[in-house]
This record gives C-alpha cells, sequence and structure tokens, in this order.
C-alpha cells in the first residue's frame, strides 16, 4: 500500500480465542488456555461426528463435510524436521519446501525446531497442504527485513507484495506456533517502508498460536479465506490489510500504540459489493498509546466488523475512516457489535458507522464466516 506515514506508531494485537480477561500476552494464562482448549475439543467433537456422519453421505450433498481433496492429503500425512543444527531431515525451511513434489497431494508437516531461521519463503501455488509446527514452549522464528523500496534480483524495487520475509501462494497451508517476523524500522515520513511480514494468498489457510512481528503493514491478509485462532500480531500503520475474508477470532487483543498521529488498525481492500471479502474480529482486546480507527477504506465496499471486543480508549470515537473518500461513506460495512471499553461509546461515530442488530451480526461471528466446516481442522489433531 501506498502509505506515507508522519508518526510512529507500533500497534500490538493479539489473538486468542472466546471469553478473556486481561490484555496481558502471557503463556501463563492458564484459565483462557483451558477455555481454549475446550473450545477446541468441542469443535473437535462436532467435526467427528460430522465426519461420521458424512461418511452416509453423498459427497457434495452438504456444505458440512472436509473437502475430498483435503480428507485425503489428512489421510496421507507426511512429517519432515527441520533443524539447524543437523540433526533434523533438513537445515531450513527452503531445502525441506523444496524436497515437496510438485502438485503435492499429501499433508506435509514440517517440525520446525526452536531456532532463528533467517530465509525469505515462498510456499508456491503448486505446493498445497503444507504445515508449519513449531514447538510452543519456543516457538521458530522466521525473519526477514525486506521493504517495498528494497531492490529485487532485476533491480527494481521489490514493492509491498514482495517484501514479504514468509508468502503463501498455496492453499491449505497451516501454522502453529510460529513467529512471522519482519524487522525493518518504520521511520516516519519515509515512502516504500512497507515491510510485510506474512503474506497469505492462498485459501483455507489456518494459523493458531502464531505471531506476526512487524512495523508498517505487517500481515497481508491478501484473499482467500483464513482463520486466525489464538495469535498476536504487533505492527503500525494499516497491519493488517488486504481484501481477504478472514476470521480473527481472538482475545486478548493487545495493541499498544506510540502513535503521534492517527493511525488504522486494518485497511480492507474490498473493491465492490459482489466480492465475499471481510475481515471478521471476534473476541478481541484492543490497547494502548496513541490513536487508531478501527479501519480506513481501501476499497469502496471495505468491510470490516468488530464483535465482542474491548475497545480501549486508543480507538478514536469516529472510529472509522473513509480515507478521504466522501463516496465511501455510502458503500463501505463497518460495523460493530456488542464491543466494550471506553472505546467503544459510539457518541462520536461517524455517521455510517453500523451498529449491528443480532441478525447482521450472526453471519460474522462463527468459523461458518469462513466456511470452516469443510476445512478447518483442530490443531490437536496434527
Ligand atoms: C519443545 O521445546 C522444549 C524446550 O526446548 C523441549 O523440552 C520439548 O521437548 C520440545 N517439544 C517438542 C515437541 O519438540
Ligand atoms: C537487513 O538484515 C541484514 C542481515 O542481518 C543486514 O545486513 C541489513 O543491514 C539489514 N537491513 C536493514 C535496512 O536493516
Ligand atoms: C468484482 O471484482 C471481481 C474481482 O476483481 C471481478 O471478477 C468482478 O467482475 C467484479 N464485479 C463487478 C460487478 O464489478
Ligand atoms: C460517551 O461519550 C460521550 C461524549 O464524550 C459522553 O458524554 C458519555 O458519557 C460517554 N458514555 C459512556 C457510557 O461513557
Ligand atoms: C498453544 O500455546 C499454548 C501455550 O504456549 C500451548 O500450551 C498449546 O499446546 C499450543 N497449541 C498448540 C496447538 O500447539
Amino acid at each position: 500500500m501506498a502509505i506515507v506515514s508522519h508518526f510512529q506508531l507500533i500497534l500490538l494485537l493479539s489473538l486468542c480465542t472466546l471469553l478473556f480477561k486481561s490484555c496481558s500476552w502471557s503463556p501463563e494464562r492458564v484459565s483462557d488456555y483451558e477455555r481454549w482448549v475446550s473450545w477446541n475439543v468441542a469443535n473437535y467433537q462436532k467435526r467427528t461426528v460430522k465426519e461420521a456422519e458424512s461418511l452416509v453421505q453423498t459427497p457434495g450433498s452438504s456444505g458440512t463435510v472436509l473437502d475430498l481433496k483435503l480428507r485425503n492429503a489428512e489421510m496421507n500425512r507426511v512429517r519432515k524436521s527441520v533443524s539447524q543444527d543437523g540433526t533434523g531431515d533438513f537445515k531450513t525451511i527452503k531445502e525441506a519446501l523444496d524436497s515437496i513434489p510438485l502438485h503435492n497431494i499429501k499433508r506435509v508437516i514440517l517440525d520446525i525446531k526452536p531456532g532463528v531461521y533467517r530465509e525469505k519463503i515462498i510456499v508456491p501455488r503448486t505446493l498445497p497442504f503444507v504445515t508449519f509446527l513449531g514447538n510452543s514452549s519456543d516457538p521458530p522464528t522466521i525473519t526477514g527485513n525486506d521493504t517495498a523500496s528494497a531492490t529485487g534480483r532485476n533491480g527494481m524495487p521489490l514493492k509491498t507484495f514482495q517484501s514479504a520475509t514468509v508468502a503463501v501462494d498455496a492453499n491449505y497451508f497451516v501454522a502453529i506456533n510460529v513467529k512471522f517476523e519482519n524487522t525493518a524500522p518504520h521511520e516516519i515520513g519515509s515512502v516504500g517502508g512497507q515491510a510485510v511480514a506474512l503474506r497469505i494468498s492462498g485459501t483455507k489457510a489456518a494459523f493458531y498460536n502464531c505471531s506476526f512481528y512487524g512495523a508498517q503493514d505487517t500481515l497481508y491478509d491478501h484473499k482467500g479465506l483464513h482463520y486466525f485462532n489464538n495469535c498476536f500480531i504487533q505492527g503500525s500503520v494499516d497491519f493488517i490489510f488486504g481484501y481477504g475474508r478472514s476470521l480473527y477470532e481472538v482475545q486478548n487483543c493487545n495493541l499498544n500504540s506510540i502513535a503521534k498521529k492517527v493511525a488504522s488498525l486494518t485497511a480492507q481492500k474490498r473493491t465492490n459489493s459482489s466480492l465475499e471479502s471481510g475481515f471478521s474480529f471476534k473476541d478481541n482486546v484492543v490497547t494502548g498509546s496513541g490513536t487508531v480507527f478501527l479501519g480506513r477504506a481501501w476499497g469502496d465496499y471495505s468491510r470490516v466488523v468488530f464483535s465482542y471486543t474491548f475497545l480501549d480508549k486508543l480507538v478514536l470515537p469516529q472510529g472509522w475512516s473513509n480515507w478521504g473518500n466522501h463516496k465511501r461513506a455510502s458503500s463501505v460495512y463497518y460495523g460493530e457489535y456488542k464491543c466494550t471499553g471506553p472505546g467503544a461509546n459510539l457518541t462520536g461515530r461517524v455517521g455510517w458507522a453500523r451498529v449491528l442488530t443480532d441478525e447482521e451480526a450472526k453471519p460474522f461471528i462463527g468459523t461458518y464466516y469462513v466456511e470452516g466446516d469443510t476445512w478447518l481442522i483442530s490443531p490437536y489433531q496434527i
């Protein structure tokens, strides 16, 4: 995104699930974790029942069963380990990816041992069903520092799209316990400072217990159906952006800002009304200093919903920005539902912000928003 910012901002957004009590990101928050586990277990049991039922259903007769390609991939799992000390099958993630045959049809689980992997990674379209699995007590870090203005191999600037430390073009990608990082600093007033930690362009991708660290444009939620659970995001300046259709099922959303001017948490790019895209944030906590909009309209039909979220005082009373384009006020879809906290006071909201009714909120507040029943798998099944 071509954004020149004149302010300094660090936003922390940590994502968990379901109910929340505090905003601190700490692994020892046992009760939240237990809730999370029981949620997963319940979900898994529900799915197991559904899978059993699906055996007596005609394929395609129901939208509530794992799709066939995925089911086949999960039944044929392959494991490979990556360890920098040479004790695994591979020393780098890239080597492990290169070992996977093109047009892969099996779930390939890369067990990535703790360490800092300074690698620029692209998971190409031809490698679906790849899982990056880290260790929850010591997650591997995949790090880089490319920016939009850095020079690529062809001598041209990389641009935002290619600045990503990890780019996923493949479908059915899963990451568990992995830290994605772009360490390029955000320099006030600089041009081309966009520095993506992760770009996800494949559909049906899930991220559990992951963290995303960057400064400007951290998470490029480019396109497709995506699910984020129990993750942590840090960034600045439109740090979640793109036209994905994504559910951030989130808790303990810790948005720490040192903004001197105004920033935006999201820049959702739905460009026409027939696109099924939009970001849904459920069970967040948004905190920090500085001031932020919940979203600003990158596309005419930009769609973002925050539900059951604690919004601290850094959220501007106006709530939402039309990005200087008045026409967009009538076409964007910016909704809030059952949010709490000082930033959820609707008194100063722009006239075109929506307070959703139960019925309006419903499509956004379950995994069905991302058609999860057909492709989400419990991370504990892996
Ligand atoms: C995770 O890391 C911890 C600490 O380094 C180690 O004790 C444990 O065995 C690891 N777990 C797995 C599954 O590798
Ligand atoms: C990016 O990282 C490399 C390797 O650590 C380092 O040499 C380089 O100076 C860094 N570039 C910037 C702009 O920080
Ligand atoms: C909406 O955008 C999509 C993707 O760019 C395009 O295929 C479609 O034709 C557009 N529809 C309209 C009504 O403009
Ligand atoms: C909401 O904001 C308005 C205007 O600042 C203020 O008068 C009102 O007391 C606030 N409501 C709550 C519940 O804090
Ligand atoms: C997520 O992180 C928690 C806390 O570190 C850990 O106990 C749990 O096993 C992790 N989940 C998965 C799926 O690895």
